[in-house]
């Protein structure tokens, strides 16, 4: 490493353990000059296949509409399709690329997104599947299946559509991206906690457990995928100006207002992921603003984070999403 080198990341190193500079526009403002960031537009991916969840609004949006721009056919997967195709239409206006079309899937419901895989399995192949999708909840709600829904629609839906489109992805070298959040640094791993009781439900800490789940199934998966090309990665976008941010948390958003990044920095990680040639290796991490990220900043979820416990987030996710022996096979 060099000096400069050395300086770079002493100083992506002081933003990350200030905490609002990193999650801030301070974060990508500061890190793309420091580390020469190239445009997004220079990785280009015609010919390719994009499925994105949750496409209708803020990151989510943004994402599908710039791997439309770099040449992508791209797959919206909402949970309201006329809602999808009056984004899709905006979408193709806006890039040029007409190659956008819409699965309905609510991720919370696990026949739905049966539904969805069904229709995916018709595409020749898979190249990027982006799991953004994802709200913090207030009230506890349960999904159709019984399932806390910020567990269901954020972690055992996702899992179980990886699987269910596992042949699709591994006919390509793909990418599988979980949208997690910078709140799962506060909350260790215990599978027991995850679907929280009505007497202890609380949507923040609900949220950040689901996170921090999503961030130990990725790196627990991914030796898994590695002979199939498969390379699946955990980023969290900061903190970004979207209607989910304001909605759910707007007393933050009002605070932090100006500071917040645009939905474009959020999800600037997202589609360099998804795009850039060797973008996201080694598989199974976390990244931020383009890079590698620990995924502890606390001893006490480091812990928790043990092998014995991510094996009882496999199973969980097995049992909860009702997978088959023939279903998981797809991905082995
Ligand atoms: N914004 C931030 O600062 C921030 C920070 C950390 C993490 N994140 C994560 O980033 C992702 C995107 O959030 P956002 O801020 O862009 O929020 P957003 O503007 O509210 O967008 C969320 C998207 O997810 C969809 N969605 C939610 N639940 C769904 C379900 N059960 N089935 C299908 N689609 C569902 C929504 O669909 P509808 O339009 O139908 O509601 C919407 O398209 C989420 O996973 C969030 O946890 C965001």
């Amino acid at each position: 490493m060099t000096t400069l080198d050395g300086v770079r990341t002493g100083v992506d190193r002081a933003l990350e353990a200030s905490v609002a500079g990193s999650f801030t526009r301070i974060g990508p403002a500061v890190r793309s000059r420091l580390f020469g960031w190239e445009p997004l537009a220079a990785h280009r991916i015609d010919g390719k296949t994009s499925v994105v969840t949750g496409a209708t609004s803020g990151l989510g949006l943004v994402t599908a509409t710039e791997l439309a721009r770099l040449g992508s056919r791209v797959v919206l997967l909402v949970r309201d399709a006329d809602r999808g195709r009056a984004v899709g239409r905006e979408i193709a206006a806006k890039t040029g690329n007409a190659d956008v079309t819409v699965v309905e899937a609510d991720m919370g419901d696990l026949d739905s997104i049966r539904r969805a895989a069904d229709s995916l399995r018709r595409l020749p192949g898979v190249d990027v599947l982006v799991h953004n999708a994802g709200a913090m909840s207030g009230t506890r709600q349960l999904s159709p299946q019984g399932i806390e829904q910020t567990v269901a629609a954020q972690l055992v839906g996702p899992f179980l559509l990886t699987h269910l489109v596992g042949a699709q992805l591994r006919k390509a070298p793909s990418r599988v991206i979980f949208v997690t959040s910078g709140g799962m640094y506060t909350e260790p791993l215990h599978v027991d906690s995850l679907e929280m009781s009505p007497e202890t439900y609380d949507g923040v800490t609900a949220y950040a457990r689901v996170k921090r789940a999503q961030v130990s199934l990725v790196e627990r998966w991914a030796p898994q995928l590695a002979h199939l090309a498969v390379t699946i990665a955990a980023m969290h976008p900061g903190w970004a100006d979207t209607p989910g941010l304001r909605t759910s948390l707007p007393t933050f958003g009002r605070v932090i207002g100006p500071l917040l990044r645009t939905p474009a920095e959020g999800a600037d990680t997202i589609v360099w992921l998804a795009s850039a040639s060797g973008a996201g290796t080694p598989s199974g991490s976390l990244w931020l603003d383009r890079r590698r990220r620990s995924p502890h900043r606390l001893s006490r979820t480091r812990r928790s984070d043990t092998v014995a416990e991510r094996a009882r987030l496999w199973t969980f996710c097995c049992e909860r999403s009702g997978i088959t022996g023939d279903e998981l096979a797809a991905l082995s």
